[in-house]
């Protein structure tokens, strides 16, 4: 698997909204992070998915290193 582009050390908090889905970027190239703006197209990444099931603020890995993407897991840390 190829290294993904590290956005931000830190996650980014979003307000989600329940019922609505989010598309992470995975390649750390978009410039609206922490969601995909197709900048992936040059590479071998693809977005992921997040569904919402409630209203909640969600802390999105910004890292792209996280092994629970599309959320951060504390991996940023030790980058
Ligand atoms: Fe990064 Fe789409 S821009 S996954
Ligand atoms: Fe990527 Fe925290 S920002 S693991």
């Amino acid at each position: 698997m190829p290294t993904p582009n590290i956005a931000q050390k830190a996650p980014f908090a979003v307000d989600v909204e329940a019922g609505k889905s989010y598309w992470w970027c995975a390649c750390g190239l978009s410039a609206r992070q922490p969601f995909c703006d197709g900048s992936h197209k040059t590479t071998a990444f693809t977005p992921v998915e997040y569904a919402a099931s409630a209203t909640q603020t969600v802390y999105f890995c910004g890292c792209k290193h996280s092994a629970k993407k599309p959320l951060c897991d504390g991996t940023h840390k030790s980058l």
